[in-house]
């Protein structure tokens, strides 16, 4: 374990910080890293599935009840179809080769957004994935795909209404996160922030942290710094 992650552990331990359960990231540079290299962009998508396989892992060793990708937006539609089509390839692969070790490390896979619209066979994949991974209980691990938040957030009023109440409660509880803890750090890579039409609802209260780095430059010691950095902060959710 490096010296970052020693200190996140060790505040933890000390009972002065707290471990967040639920960190979301909005991986987000990898064209920029592959044009710093005059790489083809899906050279950059390809070594951002590496530091998801990378983070999922870290993840799981850092003692994370929860992990949110934000993998494919539903305004990712919206590039170039050689784009979208690398994007599907990737996760095809992605899905093929993980999730045996997804099972071995007791990763739960959870799929956030309207997936069924993606290609009949990812559909297929991606429902297998999900039932064999089902009873895997230490790291859940939510990956966003044709998400949007406005979009769930509009499925969770409407099952809400349809349920005879909208209230807080109701609408949380058809959240398509509604079985995860509640978000409390939220990361954006690459210098941008803002949030991308991601988790609206759950970064109420949440942290955010941003970072300069590259999603495909991401690192297990970079997260355990922006864990580090979450146990020092005071969180008052309105209060005083
Ligand atoms: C942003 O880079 C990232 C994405 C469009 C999605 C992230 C996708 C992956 C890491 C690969 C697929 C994921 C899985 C789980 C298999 P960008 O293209 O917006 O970068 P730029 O802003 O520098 O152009």
């Amino acid at each position: 374990m490096g010296a970052v992650a020693a200190t996140t552990t060790a505040r933890v331990e000390a009972g002065t910080g707290q471990m967040p359960r639920h960190v979301a990231i909005i991986m987000d540079g990898n064209g920029r890293w592959a044009k710093k290299r005059m790489l083809p962009r899906a050279m950059g998508h390809k070594k951002g599935v590496e530091t998801v396989r990378n983070i999922v892992r870290a993840a799981g060793e850092l003692g994370l009840e929860a992990l949110s990708l934000y993998a494919f937006s539903s305004e990712n539609w919206k590039r170039p179809e050689d784009e979208i089509s690398d994007l599907m390839g990737l996760m095809r692969s992605f899905i093929k080769s993980d999730i045996d070790e997804f099972t071995a490390n007791d990763v739960r896979l959870k799929i956030i957004g309207n997936y069924r619209a993606l290609a009949p066979d990812i559909v297929d994949m991606l429902d297998d994935a999900l039932e064999r991974t089902a009873k895997n209980s230490r790291t859940t691990l939510a990956v966003a795909l044709n998400y949007g938040s406005q979009d769930e957030l509009v499925r969770a009023a409407q099952a809400a209404a349809a349920q005879g109440a909208i209230t807080a409660q109701s609408i949380e509880a058809n959240l398509d996160t509604a079985d995860m803890p509640p978000l409390d750090l939220l990361i954006r890579t690459s210098g941008e922030q803002r949030l991308s039409n991601f988790m609206l609802w759950q970064a109420a209260y949440a942290e955010f942290w941003f970072t300069e780095t590259l999603w495909p430059d991401f690192t297990k010691a970079e997260l355990a710094r922006a864990l580090d950095e979450f146990a020092g902060r005071e969180r008052r959710f309105g209060g005083r």
